[in-house]
This record gives structure tokens, sequence and C-alpha cells, in this order.
């Protein structure tokens, strides 16, 4: 079917494109070793593989903030940093917040520093220092909403959890070309139906990941989309539409 289509298509060409990012395991992994040999020279590694579970999670709780208002390059040099200084939720839970705010310094937005600390004080207080492993047990975590509960579980606890941020709202508009103010209150609704409706079952954390990555890189906002660089642009009614216009030959004038 055409969901399958689309789904297949975008983790296809999540796992040969990917970014290489500190807080990722790409288990199906196309990059060459080239790719990958150049990256680890310039200190690009992935999350070790041996990492365990409670970790893995720590270190995608710790991305996912840092990610929220930040670029994505950006920080990827300050959560290798941060996991040097605290690896562990325990390390970071006896820290303070100076110390935080001073690894900090440059993000910005430095709620997002105090919610890290208070999140790893919660976790080691109430959880005995393990993370819950389910979206809505991540809510209970402060600073820690739909999107970040959603993100965490996907792609470190394998939870079917889509997924919805600025990117992905891009790209499911364009996809099934949604009109209208994507901030309206109909419109949260609408676009958590479209992401639950094509998440991979199988896959949820690359296939949110991919959508994230897709909308970051290729389907870029304004009028600047890269379709020739999209692998689901043939299932794409935005596109579509441009070139049923072009073929009627019509000037966007
Ligand atoms: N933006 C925020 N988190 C991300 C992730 N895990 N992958 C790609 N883009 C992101």
């Amino acid at each position: 079917t055409d969901l399958q289509q689309v789904r297949a298509s975008l983790l296809d060409w999540y796992d040969a494109n990917h970014r290489i990012l500190p807080w990722r395991r790409n288990p199906n992994s196309k990059l060459s070793a080239a790719t990958v040999e150049a990256a680890a020279a310039q200190g690009h590694a992935p999350a070790p593989a041996e990492l365990p579970q409670n970790e893995f999670i720590y270190y995608v709780w710790v991305c996912e903030i840092m990610s929220q208002q930040t670029q994505v390059s950006r920080a990827a040099e300050y959560f290798r940093r941060w996991v040097a200084r605290w690896p562990t939720v325990q390390a970071l839970a006896g820290a303070s917040q100076e110390e935080v705010n001073e690894l900090w310094a440059g993000l910005g937005y430095y709620r997002r520093a105090r919610y890290l600390l208070d999140g790893a004080k919660y976790i080691v207080g109430e959880c005995g220092g393990r993370f819950p492993t389910t979206a809505k047990e991540l809510q209970a975590i402060p600073g820690v909403g739909a999107y970040t509960s959603a993100a965490i579980a996907s792609i470190a606890c394998g939870e079917q959890a889509a997924v919805v941020d600025g990117n992905v709202i891009r790209v499911l508009a364009r996809l099934r070309r949604v009109g209208g103010d994507p901030r309206s209150a109909a419109a949260t609704k609408l676009w958590a139906e479209l992401a639950e409706q094509l998440l991979d079952p199988d896959r949820p954390g690359c296939f949110n990941q991919a959508m994230m990555e897709l909308g970051a890189t290729v389907c870029v906002p304004n009028a600047e989309p890269r379709c020739g660089d999209c692998p689901i642009s043939a299932a794409c009614l935005a596109r579509k539409a441009v070139l049923q216009y072009e073929q009627e030959g019509g000037d966007p004038g």
C-alpha cells in the first residue's frame, strides 16, 4: 500500500543518509565505512552499542531537551561535553545548578538546564535511578511533554509513539497537502493523527528521526524544498499539485 511504500522509502533513505550523532545508534546503517571513518576523525561517533538501556534513555533525554530551540549540530557539541562530565543520571543528580549552567553557557533558554537537573533529581530520588520506559510515565519528568516523551519512548524503548515537531508538521502538511494555520488547536490534533497513521510500527524510533531529519535537511521551509533528493516525493500531494500545474503550462505569477 501507499503507507507501506512511504515508510519503506523513508527508512531506506534514513539508513543510507542519517547524520552520525552521539545519541544515536543506527542498527541498519548503510553508511559507507569511509563516511563513518571520516566522521570519527572529526570526533563524530554514535552512542556506544554496549550502552545499557537506562543510560541510553538518559542520552536521548538529554539530547532531546538540548535540541529544542537549538540546531542539532550545535546540540551535539554540547552533548559530547555533557556526557563526558556526567555520564549517568546519578552523576548529573549530584551536580549543582551552577555547574550545570556553566556547561550550558551559550545554548540559551536556561530553563532547559534547570529541567535537566530537576529531572535527574526526580529520577534518582523517586525512581531509584531508573528511567520509566513508556511515553506516558516519562511525562512525569519535569520539562518532558508530548514531544520529548514520544521521542524518548520511540527512540530508546521502541514504543509506537509518533513525534510531532515543526519539521514533522511541514513534511506532513506537504505530503498530505494540508492547508490552513498549522498552529491552530484543530490542526494540533490532525498532525498527531497523521503522524500516528504514518508511523512505522517496526522501527518507530528510526522513523521519527527520519521524519525530523527529512524536514531539517530536504523538506526545508519556504520555496526551497529539495524535492529531487526526497525519498517520498512520489507520494507527496504538494509535489503532485506543482507538477500538474507545470504540465498545464501555468504561470505561478
Ligand atoms: N531534532 C531533535 N531531535 C532529533 C533527532 N533525534 N533526530 C533528528 N532531528 C532531531
